[in-house]
C-alpha cells in the first residue's frame, strides 16, 4: 500500500491521525488536528539500540567565527531602522497587518528602490493579478515597475521560480494564498500556512534569498494562520494603524538581527508610504488644548514621540457604562479609572469614558498610564490641564495604591518636551503621587464634578 502523503497532528498533545478528525482521540481536543506532510520514511535506517557519535569540541563563543554579512537596504529609512539595518541576505521575514492597512504598498516600494540599487528581486503575487500589482506600482513611480513579478498561488511553481531566477529579494504576497498541492487543507489554513513558509525557509537558507512573508491579520490581532509562523521566522513585523487614519506604524515584534523596540512612522499619500519624521511637530501643533487634552512624552522604541491623549467624560444611562479606547489598551484604562476613583478622588463609576490617541497612533507603554488619568480627570473636571496656553506634557506608571512610578529615559521624554516649547512635563520626578500629580496638572484640588 501506497504511504499516505499526510497525516494529521493534534497541536494540543502531538497524536497523530492519518485522517483529519473533529475531535482529537488522544486528549479528547475539538479542533486541534492541523494537517502535516507526513515524514520521509526512515530508509531502513536501523532501529533499537543507540547510536554513538564521535564527541563534538565545544568552543568559546568569542572564538565562534562569525561572518558579517552586509545588509540590503531597502530604501526606507523608517523600514530599515526597524529591521535594524536592512534586509539580512537568506532571512525569512514575516510583515503582518491588517488588509489595506499599505503592506503591498510598502514592499513593492522596498523592492523598487532594490532593484534600483541593483539588486535584483522578485514580486509574488496571490492575491492580485500582475496587471492589478502594475497599477499600484504606476502610483509608486518609476523604480516600482522595474520590479519583475509573477501572479501565482502553487507552492511548487513559486519555490522552483524562486530557485531558478535566485533573487537577492523576494515578497510573497500573501502566505495565506499560497497552497501546497500535497496538502489537502484550504490555502490559508494553519497547515497550510505551515507547510508553506517552511519551504520557503529552506529555500531562503539555501540560495541567500531574503524572503518576505506578508501575511493578513485580523482585527483581534491573530495573525489568522501567520501567528503560527512566528517561532519560524527571523523577523517579525507588524504593520499597524487604522485604514481610515493617517499615520501608520510598523514596529518588530521579533528580530534575530536587531532590536525590538525600533518604531517606524509612515503616512498614506497619493505616491505610496511617506515616512513621517517629524510626528512629534505635527501632533504638538494639533493639540487642541481643551479640557481633556494632554501630550503623552512617549518612547516609541529608542525614539521619544509626543502624542495627544484626550479623553470625554459623560454621564451614562448604561449599566455598565461605556468604556471606549482608541490606542491604548482597554484594560490599562480599566485600571487607571480604578485608581483615579479610589486614590485621587475622580469617580467615573456613572459617566461614559472614551479616550483616544491622536492620528492613529498606538501606545504601549506604562509610561501612557499619566496621560490617560490627566485626560480623564481634566474631562471630569471640565478643566484645562496646564496654563492654558500651551499643551501639558505628561508621563509615567501609575501604580496600583496611588503612587507613581519611573518609567524608561524620563530624561529623552523632558528633552523632547522641551524641544517643542512644552514646560518641564508632569512626571513621577515631579509628584510621587497621583493625586499630587492631578494638583500640578489641574492646578487645584476642587471636587470632581462629572462634565455635563
Ligand atoms: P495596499 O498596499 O494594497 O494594502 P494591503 O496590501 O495591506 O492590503 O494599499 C492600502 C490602501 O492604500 C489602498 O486602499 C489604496 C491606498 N493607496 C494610497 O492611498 N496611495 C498609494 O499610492 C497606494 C499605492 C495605495
Ligand atoms: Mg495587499
Amino acid at each position: 500500500m501506497a504511504r499516505p502523503t499526510t497525516i494529521h497532528v493534534c497541536s494540543n498533545c502531538g497524536h497523530s491521525e492519518p485522517r483529519w478528525m473533529g475531535q482529537c482521540p488522544g486528549c479528547g481536543e475539538w479542533n486541534t488536528l492541523v494537517e502535516e506532510r507526513a515524514p520521509a520514511s526512515a530508509g531502513g535506517a536501523k532501529t533499537g539500540g543507540a547510536r554513538r557519535a564521535a564527541a563534538l569540541r565545544p568552543i568559546a563563543l568569542a572564538d565562534v567565527p562569525v561572518e558579517r554579512v552586509p545588509r540590503m537596504q531597502c530604501g526606507i529609512g523608517e523600514l530599515d531602522r526597524v529591521l535594524g539595518g536592512g534586509l539580512v541576505p537568506g532571512s525569512l521575514v514575516l510583515m503582518g497587518g491588517e488588509p489595506g492597512i499599505g503592506k503591498s504598498t510598502l514592499t513593492g516600494m522596498a523592492l523598487g528602490h532594490l532593484e534600483s540599487a541593483g539588486r535584483t528581486t522578485l514580486y509574488v503575487s496571490g492575491e492580485e493579478s500582475a496587471a492589478q500589482v502594475r497599477l499600484r506600482a504606476e502610483r509608486l513611480g518609476e523604480s516600482a515597475l522595474r520590479v519583475p513579478v509573477i501572479a501565482e498561488t502553487d507552492l511548487d511553481a513559486v519555490v522552483a521560480t524562486i530557485e531558478a531566477e535566485r533573487p537577492d529579494v523576494c515578497v510573497i504576497d500573501s502566505v495565506q494564498t499560497l497552497h501546497a498541492p500535497e496538502l489537502t487543507g484550504a490555502p490559508g489554513s494553519v497547515g497550510q500556512v505551515r507547510e508553506v513558509a517552511g519551504r520557503l525557509m529552506r529555500v531562503a537558507k539555501e540560495g541567500g534569498t531574503a524572503i518576505v512573508l506578508v501575511g493578513h491579520v485580523t482585527k483581534e490581532g491573530s495573525l489568522a494562520g501567520p501567528r503560527v509562523l512566528e517561532h519560524l521566522v527571523d523577523c517579525v513585523l507588524l504593520f499597524e494603524g487604522e485604514r481610515e487614519r493617517t499615520y501608520r506604524t510598523v514596529r518588530a515584534l521579533k528580530n534575530r538581527f536587531g532590536s525590538t523596540n525600533e518604531v517606524g512612522v509612515f503616512e498614506m499619500a497619493e505616491g505610496g508610504l511617506v515616512e513621517v519624521l517629524d510626528a512629534s511637530a505635527r501632533f504638538v501643533g494639533q493639540a487642541t488644548r481643551a479640557p481633556g487634552s494632554v501630550v503623552l512624552a512617549s518612547m516609541e522604541g529608542s525614539r521619544p514621540l509626543l502624542v495627544e491623549v484626550q479623553a470625554l467624560v459623560s454621564p451614562s444611562e448604561l449599566v455598565p457604562p461605556r468604556r471606549v479606547c482608541n490606542g491604548i489598551d482597554r484594560n490599562r484604562l480599566a485600571l487607571v479609572l480604578a485608581v483615579l476613583g479610589r486614590h485621587a478622588g475622580v469617580s467615573t463609576g456613572t459617566a461614559d469614558v472614551f479616550v483616544n490617541v491622536v492620528g492613529g497612533v498606538r501606545v504601549d507603554e506604562p509610561g501612557a498610564d499619566l496621560a490617560i488619568a490627566i485626560a480623564v480627570a481634566a474631562a471630569a473636571r471640565g478643566v484645562t490641564a496646564g496654563d492654558g496656553r500651551l499643551p501639558l506634557a505628561c508621563f509615567g506608571e501609575v501604580g496600583l495604591t496611588g503612587e507613581l512610578r519611573p518609567v524608561a529615559h524620563a530624561d529623552r521624554r523632558s528633552a523632547e518636551a522641551a524641544k517643542f516649547g512644552l514646560g518641564t512635563p508632569v512626571s513621577p520626578e515631579a509628584a510621587p503621587t497621583l493625586r499630587q500629580a492631578l494638583k500640578l496638572a489641574l492646578g487645584d484640588g476642587r471636587p470632581a464634578v462629572q462634565a455635563a
